[in-house]
Protein backbone atom coordinates (compact mmCIF):
# COMPACT_ATOMS: atom_id res chain seq x y z
CA UNK A 1 0.00 0.00 0.00
CA UNK A 2 1.27 3.73 -0.70
CA UNK A 3 1.27 6.19 2.00
CA UNK A 4 -0.85 9.19 1.69
CA UNK A 5 1.17 12.21 0.86
CA UNK A 6 0.29 14.72 3.74
CA UNK A 7 0.40 17.68 1.28
CA UNK A 8 -0.44 18.36 -2.04
CA UNK A 9 1.93 17.29 -5.04
CA UNK A 10 1.88 17.62 -8.79
CA UNK A 11 0.58 14.50 -9.31
CA UNK A 12 3.25 13.75 -12.13
CA UNK A 13 6.01 14.17 -9.33
CA UNK A 14 4.25 12.24 -7.03
CA UNK A 15 4.31 9.22 -9.46
CA UNK A 16 7.46 9.75 -10.81
CA UNK A 17 10.52 7.44 -8.48
CA UNK A 18 12.82 9.07 -6.78
CA UNK A 19 15.89 8.55 -8.64
CA UNK A 20 17.89 5.48 -8.06
CA UNK A 21 21.67 5.54 -7.73
CA UNK A 22 23.98 2.84 -9.07
CA UNK A 23 24.59 0.21 -5.96
CA UNK A 24 27.56 1.29 -3.27
CA UNK A 25 30.27 -2.08 -3.15
CA UNK A 26 31.23 -3.88 0.16
CA UNK A 27 35.40 -3.62 0.56
CA UNK A 28 35.81 -6.64 -1.23
CA UNK A 29 34.06 -5.89 -4.71
CA UNK A 30 34.30 -3.64 -7.22
CA UNK A 31 31.82 -0.96 -7.72
CA UNK A 32 31.13 -0.95 -11.92
CA UNK A 33 27.59 0.32 -11.56
CA UNK A 34 27.90 4.09 -11.71
CA UNK A 35 30.21 4.83 -14.50
CA UNK A 36 32.91 6.35 -12.23
CA UNK A 37 36.82 6.96 -12.88
CA UNK A 38 38.14 3.95 -10.47
CA UNK A 39 41.74 6.47 -10.06
CA UNK A 40 42.12 8.00 -6.82
CA UNK A 41 42.07 11.75 -7.31
CA UNK A 42 45.40 13.38 -8.17
CA UNK A 43 47.47 14.91 -5.48
CA UNK A 44 47.41 18.00 -6.96
CA UNK A 45 43.48 18.29 -6.92
CA UNK A 46 43.27 17.13 -3.35
CA UNK A 47 45.83 19.94 -2.52
CA UNK A 48 43.16 22.14 -4.31
CA UNK A 49 40.62 21.80 -1.95
CA UNK A 50 42.93 22.02 0.69
CA UNK A 51 44.03 25.55 -0.71
CA UNK A 52 40.43 26.55 -1.65
CA UNK A 53 39.67 27.86 2.17
CA UNK A 54 36.86 30.15 2.54
CA UNK A 55 33.60 28.13 3.61
CA UNK A 56 32.02 30.92 5.37
CA UNK A 57 31.80 32.74 2.06
CA UNK A 58 29.28 31.92 -0.90
CA UNK A 59 31.27 31.12 -4.41
CA UNK A 60 31.45 32.71 -7.06
CA UNK A 61 27.95 32.66 -8.63
CA UNK A 62 29.17 32.22 -12.28
CA UNK A 63 32.17 30.32 -11.85
CA UNK A 64 33.91 32.54 -14.22
CA UNK A 65 37.75 31.33 -13.83
CA UNK A 66 36.24 28.08 -15.09
CA UNK A 67 34.32 29.65 -17.49
CA UNK A 68 37.44 31.48 -18.85
CA UNK A 69 39.51 28.56 -19.00
CA UNK A 70 37.51 26.96 -21.26
CA UNK A 71 36.09 29.55 -22.99
CA UNK A 72 39.54 29.94 -24.07
CA UNK A 73 40.20 26.62 -24.79
CA UNK A 74 37.84 25.49 -27.07
CA UNK A 75 37.91 29.14 -28.45
CA UNK A 76 34.30 30.40 -27.28
CA UNK A 77 33.26 33.68 -25.67
CA UNK A 78 32.81 33.34 -21.44
CA UNK A 79 30.02 33.37 -21.71
CA UNK A 80 29.14 30.80 -24.24
CA UNK A 81 29.81 28.26 -21.41
CA UNK A 82 28.15 27.67 -18.01
CA UNK A 83 29.26 25.69 -15.39
CA UNK A 84 26.50 23.55 -13.33
CA UNK A 85 26.70 21.00 -10.21
CA UNK A 86 26.92 18.59 -12.77
CA UNK A 87 25.99 18.40 -15.92
CA UNK A 88 22.62 16.80 -15.12
CA UNK A 89 21.40 20.44 -13.31
CA UNK A 90 22.48 22.11 -16.42
CA UNK A 91 20.24 19.70 -18.80
CA UNK A 92 17.64 20.30 -15.77
CA UNK A 93 18.23 23.68 -16.32
CA UNK A 94 17.39 23.52 -19.93
CA UNK A 95 14.25 21.64 -19.89
CA UNK A 96 12.72 24.12 -17.23
CA UNK A 97 13.92 26.86 -19.97
CA UNK A 98 12.65 25.26 -22.88
CA UNK A 99 9.53 22.87 -21.89
CA UNK A 100 6.75 23.15 -20.51
CA UNK A 101 3.33 21.86 -20.05
CA UNK A 102 1.65 20.57 -23.24
CA UNK A 103 5.37 20.75 -24.87
CA UNK A 104 7.37 17.52 -26.18
CA UNK A 105 10.94 16.28 -25.62
CA UNK A 106 12.35 13.64 -27.88
CA UNK A 107 15.13 11.65 -27.10
CA UNK A 108 16.38 8.27 -27.71
CA UNK A 109 15.32 5.50 -25.40
CA UNK A 110 16.72 3.52 -23.41
CA UNK A 111 19.82 5.82 -22.90
CA UNK A 112 20.44 8.06 -19.59
CA UNK A 113 18.27 7.34 -16.69
CA UNK A 114 17.67 10.83 -15.83
CA UNK A 115 16.03 12.15 -18.92
CA UNK A 116 12.31 11.35 -17.98
CA UNK A 117 12.58 12.75 -15.44
CA UNK A 118 13.70 15.81 -16.09
CA UNK A 119 11.08 16.52 -18.51
CA UNK A 120 8.44 15.67 -16.62
CA UNK A 121 9.86 17.72 -13.69
CA UNK A 122 9.79 20.40 -16.23
CA UNK A 123 5.97 19.39 -16.81
CA UNK A 124 6.78 18.84 -20.34
CA UNK A 125 5.81 15.50 -21.88
CA UNK A 126 8.69 12.50 -23.03
CA UNK A 127 8.86 11.31 -26.62
CA UNK A 128 10.94 8.01 -26.14
CA UNK A 129 12.16 7.18 -29.72
CA UNK A 130 13.65 3.17 -29.34
CA UNK A 131 16.97 2.61 -30.20
CA UNK A 132 17.83 1.29 -33.38
CA UNK A 133 19.55 -2.53 -34.10
CA UNK A 134 23.24 -2.15 -32.35
CA UNK A 135 21.20 0.29 -29.79
CA UNK A 136 22.45 2.93 -31.84
CA UNK A 137 20.57 6.03 -31.63
CA UNK A 138 17.56 6.44 -34.47
CA UNK A 139 17.98 9.24 -35.51
CA UNK A 140 15.95 9.23 -38.75
CA UNK A 141 12.93 8.22 -36.45
CA UNK A 142 13.47 10.78 -34.06
CA UNK A 143 13.44 13.74 -36.77
CA UNK A 144 10.44 12.60 -37.88
CA UNK A 145 9.04 12.26 -34.10
CA UNK A 146 9.48 16.46 -34.10
CA UNK A 147 6.21 18.42 -34.05
CA UNK A 148 5.21 21.70 -33.21
CA UNK A 149 4.82 20.55 -30.04
CA UNK A 150 8.79 20.04 -29.70
CA UNK A 151 10.99 21.67 -27.79
CA UNK A 152 14.01 19.84 -27.32
CA UNK A 153 15.65 16.95 -28.30
CA UNK A 154 18.56 15.47 -26.72
CA UNK A 155 21.31 13.38 -28.14
CA UNK A 156 23.93 11.13 -26.28
CA UNK A 157 26.92 10.31 -27.48
CA UNK A 158 28.45 7.78 -26.58
CA UNK A 159 25.10 6.59 -25.47
CA UNK A 160 24.62 5.45 -21.83
CA UNK A 161 23.96 2.51 -21.12
CA UNK A 162 24.49 0.94 -24.37
CA UNK A 163 27.62 2.56 -25.80
CA UNK A 164 27.34 3.32 -29.50
CA UNK A 165 28.60 6.81 -31.07
CA UNK A 166 26.54 8.96 -33.37
CA UNK A 167 28.59 9.94 -35.96
CA UNK A 168 29.38 13.35 -37.12
CA UNK A 169 27.57 12.68 -40.70
CA UNK A 170 24.96 11.59 -38.88
CA UNK A 171 24.39 14.32 -36.38
CA UNK A 172 25.01 17.03 -38.78
CA UNK A 173 22.49 15.13 -41.31
CA UNK A 174 19.90 15.03 -38.35
CA UNK A 175 20.37 18.53 -37.59
CA UNK A 176 19.68 19.55 -41.57
CA UNK A 177 16.41 17.78 -40.67
CA UNK A 178 15.11 19.52 -38.25
CA UNK A 179 14.04 23.12 -37.35
CA UNK A 180 16.98 25.29 -36.93
CA UNK A 181 14.76 27.19 -33.94
CA UNK A 182 14.70 23.32 -32.31
CA UNK A 183 16.97 23.14 -29.10
CA UNK A 184 19.35 20.44 -29.57
CA UNK A 185 20.99 19.35 -26.49
CA UNK A 186 24.30 16.93 -27.16
CA UNK A 187 25.53 15.49 -24.35
CA UNK A 188 28.55 14.15 -24.49
CA UNK A 189 29.66 13.22 -20.59
CA UNK A 190 31.70 9.85 -21.81
CA UNK A 191 33.05 12.66 -24.80
CA UNK A 192 36.96 11.94 -23.90
CA UNK A 193 36.79 7.99 -23.84
CA UNK A 194 35.80 7.90 -27.44
CA UNK A 195 38.16 6.70 -29.87
CA UNK A 196 36.28 6.05 -32.83
CA UNK A 197 37.38 9.09 -34.91
CA UNK A 198 33.66 9.49 -37.10
CA UNK A 199 32.04 10.67 -33.80
CA UNK A 200 30.16 13.43 -33.40
CA UNK A 201 32.74 16.01 -31.64
CA UNK A 202 30.39 19.13 -30.46
CA UNK A 203 32.82 20.87 -29.33
CA UNK A 204 35.79 20.81 -32.19
CA UNK A 205 34.28 19.27 -35.44
CA UNK A 206 30.94 21.64 -35.28
CA UNK A 207 30.49 25.05 -36.98
CA UNK A 208 28.88 26.80 -34.63
CA UNK A 209 27.90 29.62 -36.55
CA UNK A 210 25.85 27.46 -38.66
CA UNK A 211 23.74 25.36 -35.44
CA UNK A 212 23.17 27.98 -32.88
CA UNK A 213 20.08 25.84 -31.83
CA UNK A 214 22.42 23.15 -30.34
CA UNK A 215 24.19 23.03 -26.68
CA UNK A 216 26.68 20.50 -25.79
CA UNK A 217 27.24 19.03 -22.62
CA UNK A 218 30.36 17.93 -20.88
CA UNK A 219 31.75 16.77 -17.25
CA UNK A 220 34.68 16.50 -15.06
CA UNK A 221 32.68 13.73 -13.54
CA UNK A 222 33.99 11.01 -16.15
CA UNK A 223 37.21 11.64 -17.56
CA UNK A 224 38.53 13.68 -15.05
CA UNK A 225 37.43 11.80 -12.38
CA UNK A 226 35.38 14.31 -9.85
CA UNK A 227 31.95 12.76 -9.65
CA UNK A 228 31.87 13.48 -6.23
CA UNK A 229 32.71 16.80 -6.21
CA UNK A 230 29.61 17.72 -8.84
CA UNK A 231 31.16 19.98 -11.95
CA UNK A 232 29.94 19.94 -15.83
CA UNK A 233 29.57 22.38 -18.58
CA UNK A 234 28.08 23.58 -21.68
CA UNK A 235 29.21 25.01 -24.31
CA UNK A 236 26.53 27.08 -26.48
CA UNK A 237 24.77 30.45 -27.76
CA UNK A 238 25.18 33.00 -24.88
CA UNK A 239 21.04 33.36 -24.60
CA UNK A 240 19.90 29.99 -24.62
CA UNK A 241 22.79 29.21 -21.67
CA UNK A 242 21.50 32.93 -20.31
CA UNK A 243 18.25 30.65 -19.89
CA UNK A 244 19.51 28.01 -18.28
CA UNK A 245 21.47 30.27 -16.05
CA UNK A 246 17.86 31.85 -14.81
CA UNK A 247 16.85 28.35 -13.89
CA UNK A 248 19.18 27.07 -12.26
CA UNK A 249 19.05 27.43 -8.42
CA UNK A 250 21.93 29.85 -7.09
CA UNK A 251 24.97 29.40 -6.37
CA UNK A 252 25.19 25.24 -6.64
CA UNK A 253 28.70 24.94 -8.40
CA UNK A 254 31.45 25.24 -5.20
CA UNK A 255 34.75 27.13 -4.99
CA UNK A 256 36.07 23.66 -4.13
CA UNK A 257 34.42 22.25 -7.52
CA UNK A 258 35.51 25.01 -9.67
CA UNK A 259 38.95 24.83 -8.20
CA UNK A 260 39.49 20.93 -8.43
CA UNK A 261 38.53 21.67 -12.28
CA UNK A 262 41.01 24.22 -13.36
CA UNK A 263 43.51 22.17 -11.44
CA UNK A 264 42.25 19.10 -13.42
CA UNK A 265 42.67 20.79 -16.61
CA UNK A 266 46.36 21.93 -15.74
CA UNK A 267 46.56 18.10 -14.91
CA UNK A 268 44.80 17.21 -18.03
CA UNK A 269 47.36 15.21 -19.98
CA UNK A 270 47.95 12.49 -16.79
CA UNK A 271 44.51 12.22 -16.55
CA UNK A 272 44.25 11.71 -20.40
CA UNK A 273 46.50 9.64 -20.38
CA UNK A 274 44.16 7.63 -17.41
CA UNK A 275 41.17 7.60 -19.85
CA UNK A 276 43.70 6.28 -22.62
CA UNK A 277 43.75 3.19 -20.00
CA UNK A 278 40.42 2.98 -19.60
CA UNK A 279 39.89 2.76 -22.93
CA UNK A 280 41.73 0.39 -23.71
CA UNK A 281 40.93 -1.72 -20.87
CA UNK A 282 36.99 -1.43 -22.14
CA UNK A 283 38.46 -2.67 -25.63
CA UNK A 284 39.99 -5.48 -24.28
CA UNK A 285 36.50 -6.10 -21.74
CA UNK A 286 34.40 -5.44 -25.08
CA UNK A 287 36.33 -8.22 -26.98
CA UNK A 288 36.71 -10.43 -24.64
CA UNK A 289 32.81 -10.77 -24.30
CA UNK A 290 32.27 -11.12 -27.59
CA UNK A 291 35.06 -14.09 -27.90
CA UNK A 292 32.87 -15.48 -24.90
CA UNK A 293 29.42 -15.39 -27.22
CA UNK A 294 28.51 -11.46 -26.13
CA UNK A 295 26.58 -9.60 -28.77
CA UNK A 296 28.33 -6.41 -27.26
CA UNK A 297 27.35 -3.32 -29.05
CA UNK A 298 29.92 -0.76 -30.25
CA UNK A 299 31.40 0.62 -27.05
CA UNK A 300 32.73 3.91 -26.71
CA UNK A 301 32.05 5.54 -23.10
CA UNK A 302 33.62 3.71 -20.03
CA UNK A 303 31.15 0.61 -20.10
CA UNK A 304 29.69 -2.25 -21.44
CA UNK A 305 26.33 -3.22 -22.07
CA UNK A 306 24.97 -6.81 -22.10
CA UNK A 307 21.52 -7.39 -23.73
CA UNK A 308 20.58 -9.86 -20.65
CA UNK A 309 16.77 -9.30 -21.21
CA UNK A 310 14.17 -11.40 -18.72
CA UNK A 311 17.46 -13.01 -16.89
CA UNK A 312 18.40 -9.00 -16.05
CA UNK A 313 18.17 -9.72 -12.37
CA UNK A 314 19.98 -12.51 -11.99
CA UNK A 315 22.57 -12.20 -14.11
CA UNK A 316 22.78 -8.98 -12.09
CA UNK A 317 22.42 -11.02 -8.46
CA UNK A 318 25.32 -13.17 -9.97
CA UNK A 319 27.55 -10.65 -11.02
CA UNK A 320 27.13 -9.11 -7.08
CA UNK A 321 27.25 -12.05 -5.07
CA UNK A 322 30.76 -12.69 -6.65
CA UNK A 323 32.14 -9.05 -6.23
CA UNK A 324 30.91 -7.26 -8.79
CA UNK A 325 28.65 -4.16 -8.77
CA UNK A 326 26.60 -3.81 -11.50
CA UNK A 327 23.56 -1.36 -12.80
CA UNK A 328 20.89 -3.92 -14.12
CA UNK A 329 18.39 -2.31 -15.87
CA UNK A 330 15.24 -4.96 -15.24
CA UNK A 331 13.82 -6.83 -18.18
CA UNK A 332 16.36 -4.90 -20.39
CA UNK A 333 20.32 -5.26 -20.09
CA UNK A 334 23.07 -4.67 -17.75
CA UNK A 335 25.66 -2.04 -17.86
CA UNK A 336 29.48 -2.66 -16.33
CA UNK A 337 31.37 0.26 -15.89
CA UNK A 338 35.44 0.21 -16.97
CA UNK A 339 36.87 -0.22 -13.13
CA UNK A 340 40.44 -1.28 -11.56
CA UNK A 341 42.49 -3.59 -14.10
CA UNK A 342 41.82 -6.69 -11.73
CA UNK A 343 37.98 -5.97 -12.21
CA UNK A 344 38.34 -7.27 -15.79
CA UNK A 345 39.43 -10.89 -15.46
CA UNK A 346 36.43 -11.32 -12.54
CA UNK A 347 33.78 -9.45 -14.82
CA UNK A 348 35.14 -11.90 -17.73
CA UNK A 349 34.69 -14.79 -15.37
CA UNK A 350 31.31 -14.25 -14.16
CA UNK A 351 30.06 -12.94 -17.66
CA UNK A 352 31.72 -16.26 -18.95
CA UNK A 353 29.11 -18.71 -16.96
CA UNK A 354 26.37 -16.30 -17.43
CA UNK A 355 26.49 -16.50 -21.20
CA UNK A 356 27.06 -20.13 -21.15
CA UNK A 357 23.51 -20.22 -19.24
CA UNK A 358 21.89 -18.10 -22.23
CA UNK A 359 19.24 -20.21 -24.61
CA UNK A 360 20.11 -20.09 -28.00
CA UNK A 361 18.66 -17.27 -30.51
CA UNK A 362 19.35 -15.23 -27.12
CA UNK A 363 19.40 -11.34 -27.71
CA UNK A 364 22.27 -11.16 -25.84
CA UNK A 365 24.53 -13.60 -27.81
CA UNK A 366 26.14 -13.80 -31.11
CA UNK A 367 24.63 -15.56 -33.64
CA UNK A 368 26.57 -18.54 -34.26
C1 LIG B 1 24.82 10.50 -20.46
C2 LIG B 1 25.06 11.21 -19.19
N1 LIG B 1 24.87 12.53 -19.13
C3 LIG B 1 25.08 13.22 -18.02
C4 LIG B 1 25.49 12.59 -16.86
C5 LIG B 1 25.63 13.40 -15.64
O1 LIG B 1 26.91 13.59 -15.20
P1 LIG B 1 27.25 14.68 -14.12
O2 LIG B 1 25.99 15.31 -13.63
O3 LIG B 1 27.98 13.96 -13.06
O4 LIG B 1 28.09 15.69 -14.86
C6 LIG B 1 25.72 11.22 -16.86
C7 LIG B 1 26.12 10.54 -15.63
O5 LIG B 1 26.09 9.35 -15.47
C8 LIG B 1 25.48 10.51 -18.05
O6 LIG B 1 25.65 9.19 -18.11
Amino acid sequence: MTEDVPVRIRPEIAALPPYRQGKQAGADSFKLSSNENPYEPLPTVVESLRRTVGVNRYPDATAARLRHRLAERFGVLPDEVHIGAGSVSILSQLMLAAAGPGDEVVYPWRSFEAYPGLVLIAGATPVEIPLAPGARHDLDAMAAAVTDRTRAVIVCSPNNPTGPIVTQAEFEAFLAKIPSDLLVVLDEAYAEFVTDPDAVDGLTKLGRDDHRNVVVLRTFSKAYGLAGLRVGYAIGHRRILDAARSTAVPLSVTAQSEEAALTSLDAEAELLERVRTISARRDRLAAGLRAQGWDIPEAQGNFVWLATGEQTMDAAARFEQDGCIVRPFTGDGIRISVGEEESVERVLRIAQSIVDGLPEGHAGRRLA
